[in-house]
């Protein structure tokens, strides 16, 4: 059987990642989260002040990022870890998201990291999740998802998800930082987010986990037959 890049993009909180984990384990592919990299990026650019407006603050310090995914026993799941260090539950914090898209604007940066997940994903058999995979990472995946959700499920999903983490944060605040990342991931010059036009576009505004997931291995399953 051949294996395959399935490209899995769209906006935050639509489930992209709940999914594509789950598609990789049933196929018994990798998992690649691409935004837990540019989440890392970001939190060693706060720890270390990086000037987000020097490209020789950024350069410099891109150098001296490194970040791996490595298989955690305790939990089962493959974390992030930015330098060593296990980082997976910090990244996913408020403060994180609220500069993430601005870092992940810079072209630098992206430059960096799409260099990184082509080499993840060079032997193919790997479910990567982002914005850009379809369009820039892997252009010839052979299968492609954009999910798109209302703003509102997204803004309660991403809620809950907090919540289990113990961070408590309201709503409106979601919301915001929702339709902040959007407009900036969105209308950034360096590959936007933009549905690929040979990607199935995949509204999970009414969908279960498990229905994303059966929808996602059927096409797999029928692009696969057509090799
Ligand atoms: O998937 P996520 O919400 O953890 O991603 C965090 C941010 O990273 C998101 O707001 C946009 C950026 N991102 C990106 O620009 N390109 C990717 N391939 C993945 C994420």
């Amino acid at each position: 059987m051949p294996k395959i890049v399935i490209a899995i993009d769209g906006y935050s909180s639509c489930g992209k990642s709940t999914t594509a984990k789950a598609v990789a384990a049933r196929m018994g592919y990798g998992y690649i989260d691409t935004g837990a990299m540019y989440r890392a990026v970001s939190l060693y650019f706060i720890q270390e002040r990086v000037l987000l407006t020097s490209h020789r603050d950024v350069m410099l310090a891109l150098e001296n990022i490194h970040i791996a995914f490595k298989h955690n026993p305790r939990t089962g799941k493959n974390e992030t870890c930015l330098n060593g260090l296990n980082v997976e539950e910090e990244i996913r914090k408020m403060y994180i998201s609220n500069i993430v898209s601005e870092v992940s604007a810079i072209p630098e940066v992206r430059w960096a990291m799409v260099a990184q997940q082509q080499k993840m994903g060079r032997r193919r058999g790997v479910v990567m999740d982002g914005r850009d995979i379809g369009t820039k990472v892997f252009p010839d995946a052979e299968v492609k998802v954009f999910m798109t959700a209302d703003t509102y499920t997204r803004a309660r999903r991403r809620q809950q998800e907090l919540l289990a983490k113990g961070e408590m944060v309201n709503l409106e605040e979601i919301i915001r930082n929702l339709e902040k990342r959007d407009l900036i991931d969105t209308t950034r010059a360096e590959s936007p987010l933009i549905q690929a036009p040979d990607a199935e576009l995949l509204d999970t505004s009414y969908m279960t986990i498990e229905e994303q997931v059966e929808w996602v291995l059927e096409l797999a399953d029928r692009k696969l037959a057509e090799l």
